[in-house]
């Protein structure tokens, strides 16, 4: 419990002071939500500590959206717009190799992405608004999303209408970013995260005895072409100041070193920014597949699924982020717009219905030794980001939400 925070309008400076008051607390929940890691669809404990803190709080709320998803209102003194703050949920199915007292207590299952981090920035930002419900004209909605590392629950979320009632103007959100060292911001106009595309492919082509292979189609000579043709889509038929990746992660073929593979099975990703290129890859790729396949007398099936649409900023959004993180990082150097990176995020669902902004919050420490790379059993982050973190919540939504 906390009721230590004098209840008074609060300027920049005292935003500040308050929320540093609040950093044993971050750390305190970020602490307990990284020893219950959970996966996706899964999140119950975490989604039960988000309702057990809202309701301890007086803050509305409403839970078992999209079966683990919670949502809490928080109303200003008076009326004004609705921006929406987006947290995700969930875990990885890693093994902690950290030795640190807080550890995740649930065997095979970790927050190495910093999720946990999420939750908290977005619990410590709650607590803050509805404690100051004086510092802002409007309504501020704090969407506690799962599964953004599959198999994606912002969809579902938006299905079950939590953009709606009341309509949402806009919305923001943040991922602690490793890349990027503690006490710098990535934000940028447009594209920062890529589209996030898939594909299995089969090559049936006629198995036989390895010395005798003239009575044979060969899958693997057949695959093999096909891996070297699928690296010229993004060198020969991308715009070159346009970027993506096609990356062919899986190849399996074969039982013997005398037998000529019956089937070669390959899957892959495909990572771009431009929506122009939305249905491109597809295309392209299926050409290339069916062409190789005609010409040795192979057959072929191929699947593509299209996940994650590009993650794109709205310029407004952009901007408004970017003025409030100067006033956190207090240096021009600590906004890093070059920070686009090809992996993909769920939240590209919400900025797909309202505009918005998606940024990373630099939270590596190589001082400190934390600095591994996200999903990787050793990632941890400096927790000094978290009361960044709501800081910058707050100030967004003192920002869109002006009181006067
Ligand atoms: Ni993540």
């Amino acid at each position: 419990m906390i009721s230590t925070i004098p209840s008074t309008t609060a300027d920049l400076a005292s935003i500040r002071l308050q929320i540093r008051s609040l950093q044993p607390q971050l750390v305190a929940w970020r602490r307990r939500l990284h020893q219950c890691p959970e996966l996706g669809f899964q999140e119950s404990q975490t989604s039960q500590f988000i309702v057990h803190k809202l309701t301890e709080w007086g803050i509305e709320h409403q839970a078992g959206i999209a079966k683990t998803g919670v949502v809490a209102t928080i109303v200003g003194d008076r009326p004004g717009p609705v921006l929406a703050i987006r947290a995700d949920m969930d875990a990885l199915p890693i093994q902690e190799l950290n030795e640190v007292p807080y550890r995740s207590q649930n065997d095979g299952k970790m927050h190495a992405c910093g999720h946990d981090g999420h939750v908290t920035i977005a619990l410590g930002t709650a607590y803050y608004l509805a404690r100051y419900r004086e510092c802002f004209a409007g309504t501020v909605k704090i969407i506690f999303q799962p599964a953004e590392e599959g198999p994606g629950g912002a969809k579902p979320m938006i299905e079950a209408g939590v953009l709606r009632q009341p309509d949402v103007d806009a919305i923001i959100g943040l991922h602690l970013w490793n890349n990027l060292p503690l006490g710098t911001v990535g934000v940028r106009d447009g594209a920062l995260m890529a589209a996030t595309e898939l594909f299995h492919c089969t090559i049936y082509g006629k198995g036989g005895h390895g010395a005798i292979p003239h009575q044979t189609i060969d899958s693997v000579v057949v695959g093999a072409h096909v891996v070297n043709a699928i690296q010229t889509v993004v060198s020969r038929s991308v715009d070159p100041l346009k970027a993506a990746v096609v990356t062919i992660g899986e190849f399996h073929a074969g039982t013997a070193l005398n037998v000529i593979a019956d089937q070669a099975r390959m899957s892959g990703t495909v990572r771009y920014f431009d929506e122009a290129y939305t249905h491109f890859f597809s295309q392209r790729l299926e050409r290339l597949i069916a062409g190789i396949c005609q010409s040795y007398g192979a057959r072929y099936t191929f699947d593509y699924q299209s996940l994650y649409p590009p993650v794109i900023n709205d310029t407004d959004m952009a901007e408004l982020v970017r003025t409030v993180a100067l006033s956190v990082v207090e240096t021009p150097a600590g906004i890093v717009p070059e920070c686009r990176t090809m992996g993909g995020e769920d939240m590209a669902f919400f900025l797909e219905e309202v505009p918005g902004c998606y940024f990373f919050l630099g939270a590596a420490n190589e001082a400190k030794n934390l600095a591994y790379p996200h999903h990787h059993p050793r990632f941890d982050f400096d927790e000094t980001a978290l009361g960044m973190g709501v800081e910058i919540f707050v100030r967004c939504v003192e920002k869109f939400c002006p009181s006067r």
